[in-house]
């Protein structure tokens, strides 16, 4: 008997679960502590009405033999694929079938789970900092060789995004077969122009390489910026985009997302599309019939308006964290096209110290930088996730401290 050795690689615990201890041993220590919560990216504004009244109606039919659903299609029933067909691509002049998208659980497990059906040889593009899903992954799949003493992974090819390139990474200097990318980006809230997205999707045509590509947050944008990759000319060949509606519409605790694979995506004469399609029906029983209808609700009338009021207050949120923060002295990125804003430390102070500053100091949690990769050493996120009235708070206690 044995095991995947390659979980013995890795940190024991993700980053996030990581914060969480932390924050729980300091609130134990300190009963009496206001802690306010700016760490991990997780909702906090109540469902739209539209959802509400649209699961508590499955909940319903669920109740009745004549309207009960057992197990639902695995790859989603047509009236969600059809909503997000019409609203999410076709209105960006995007035609994407019905059998391109793939309803799932969310982003994050899209984003584990689309390994499978890549050879644990493919070299893996990846940036630094990054989602910290990404790279774990890989590394339990067995593609990212060893730990060095830097912090890097040696078979990873590294896209470094530092504030010498404003963290929008340059095109690989080595082969690299999947690429992760994530725009409205995750940690740094950064975002990318068509003309350079464009950049990518050449490279990876040119190079058979594919790319992932998470816009879990391209409802955060408020600029002219694509916010599918399939704006993009020749993105079908060569790009997987996953999509998420927990940051859109609240669903961090619903769970549902979508991944599509462009039956135009051939890698060796086989379709990616196929293989995601037996991956999901293999492993993989279909989203709940309530949240089914959930995600449905998100693109009534009512449910768009709804939800776009959610996202506009976090955006109100991430304006006042970007105003109030470099009021307070520091150089932020991100805040605009993003709920996350990325912050330069004080005198190069290490992200952790940040957060143990900040944690006993002021009781303002945030995430270091540095667990989302090397490059992120000296830099910390905050999000605005939280409540207007508690993200206020938070700078007001950020600009008396410093
Ligand atoms: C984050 O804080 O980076 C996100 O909440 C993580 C996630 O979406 O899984």
């Amino acid at each position: 008997m044995k095991i995947n050795e390659n979980f013995l690689k890795i940190q024991s615990s993700y980053l996030f679960s990581n914060i969480a201890k932390k924050v729980a041993a300091y609130q134990s220590a300190n009963p009496d502590a206001d802690i306010i919560r700016l760490g991990i990216g997780d909702t906090t504004r109540p469902l739209a009405d539209a959802v509400i009244k649209s699961m508590h109606k499955a909940v319903d039919e669920m109740a009745d033999e004549k309207t009960y659903q057992g197990y639902q299609p695995d790859y989603g029933q047509n009236f969600v694929l059809e909503k997000i067909q019409e609203y999410d691509f076709k209105a960006r002049g995007v035609d994407i079938d019905l059998d391109e998208i793939f309803l799932s659980d969310g982003a994050k497990s899209d984003s584990g789970n689309i390994g499978d059906i890549f050879s644990a040889d493919n070299v893996v593009a990846i940036c630094d900092p990054v989602y910290p899903v990404y790279i774990d992954t890989n590394v339990m799949a067995g593609r990212t060789g060893e730990l060095l003493e830097n912090g890097l992974w040696s078979n990873i090819v590294y896209l470094p995004c530092t504030a010498e390139n404003n963290f929008l990474p340059e095109l690989p200097k080595k082969h690299a077969d999947i690429i992760y990318l994530c725009f409205p980006n995750n940690p740094t809230g950064m975002a990318i122009t068509a003309d350079e997205l464009q950049k990518w999707v050449g490279y990876a045509n040119e190079n058979g390489s594919v790319i992932l590509y998470d816009a879990a947050y391209e409802a955060f944008i408020t600029e002219d910026l694509p916010h599918s990759i399939y704006e993009l000319k020749g993105a079908k060949t060569c790009a997987i985009e996953l999509r998420s509606f927990s940051k859109t519409a609240g669903f961090t605790g619903v769970r549902c997302g979508y991944t599509v694979v462009p039956k135009e995506l051939v890698v060796n004469g086989v379709s990616l599309n196929k293989l995601w399609a037996r991956r999901q029906s293999t492993k993989f029983n279909g989203v709940s019939y309530i949240t089914q209808r959930a995600a449905e609700a998100t693109y009534s009338p009512e449910g768009r308006q709804q939800v776009k009021d959610i996202i506009a207050y976090y955006q109100e949120n991430a304006k006042i964290m970007l105003e109030g923060i470099n009021k307070a002295g520091f150089k932020t990125w991100g805040g605009v096209n993003s709920p996350y804003v990325w912050l330069k430390t004080p005198d190069d102070m290490k992200s952790w110290d940040f957060f143990d500053l900040l944690l006993n100091k002021i009781q303002v949690v945030g995430t270091p930088g540095e667990g989302f990769g090397p490059s992120g050493e000296g830099f910390f996120r905050l999000t605005a996730f939280g409540s207007t009235e508690r993200t206020k708070q938070a700078i007001e206690r950020i600009q008396n401290f410093f």
